[in-house]
């Protein structure tokens, strides 16, 4: 079989892109992932067979062929578009980079400049990846991404038993020309037992190879 039908007959639902939480109507909190990398995945999952649902955080870029989309801003409105597609997915691509805090309240007000300080309280976000990994309706591999900046094997490692996933794909954001914002990654991913590099390369290539590794874990759990 060629990689192009290697996910016929899947149903696959990716996350892609930073989410931002607003402090009030004028201002928010982001991140700089640009959206690249989800949105490879979803393209290349959907020419290797598979029907892909994206779940995309506020980024500009055209939705690839024959994908279905949904346009979500904040992390709860991720968590509840995730968990609304869920049933029946056969996989679950988390590439987005989901704020872990959020302010507390969002203002209905610009805040003015009354003060010399501001205090902003946050407040952590749901994982939706761990409950993704948790729930009843749990696709058959689920797959988490880990941008790190120093330690790999150790942390990815560790969110890959905490947050009981299949499959994490870790790159090392220190390196020049890796991962956010950039149009080439590099990736090295972990399974309970196994280590596989995907080499540096333009990100369609790379979704390719990790989509790759994601059909063979299909084919081992069928
Ligand atoms: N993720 C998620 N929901 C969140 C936070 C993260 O689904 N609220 C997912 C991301 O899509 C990614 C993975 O979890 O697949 C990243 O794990 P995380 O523990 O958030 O990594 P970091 O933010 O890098 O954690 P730390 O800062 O502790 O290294």
């Amino acid at each position: 079989m060629t990689d192009n039908a290697r996910l016929a007959g899947m149903r696959l639902l990716v996350s892609a892109g930073p989410t931002f939480e607003d402090i009030d109507p004028v201002r928010f909190l982001g991140n700089r992932s640009s959206g690249k990398m989800g949105f490879a995945l979803a393209a290349e999952a959907a020419a290797m067979g598979a029907q892909v649902t994206l779940i995309a955080g506020p980024v500009a870029l055209p939705t690839p062929a024959g994908v279905r989309r949904i346009d979500v801003r904040r992390a709860l409105e991720m968590r509840t578009a995730v968990l609304a597609e869920l049933p029946g997915q056969d996989v679950f691509v988390a590439a987005a980079a989901v704020a872990d805090y959020m302010p507390e309240h969002t203002a209905a007000q610009k805040i003015k400049k009354t003060g010399d300080t501001l205090t902003l309280v946050l407040v952590k976000t749901p994982d939706i990846l761990a409950e993704v990994a948790g729930h009843p309706e749990r696709p058959r591999c689920v797959v988490g991404f880990a941008a790190e900046t120093g330690d790999l094997e150790r942390y990815a490692l560790g969110k890959l038993r905490e947050k009981r996933l299949d499959m994490i794909a870790a790159n090392d954001v220190s390196q020049p020309g890796v991962g956010f914002e950039c149009d080439d990654n590099a990736l090295s991913v972990f399974t309970a037992d196994a280590r596989q590099e995907i080499p540096f390369g333009p990100k369609s290539q790379v979704a390719r190879a990790l989509l790759v590794l994601v059909a063979d874990r299909l084919d081992l759990k069928l």
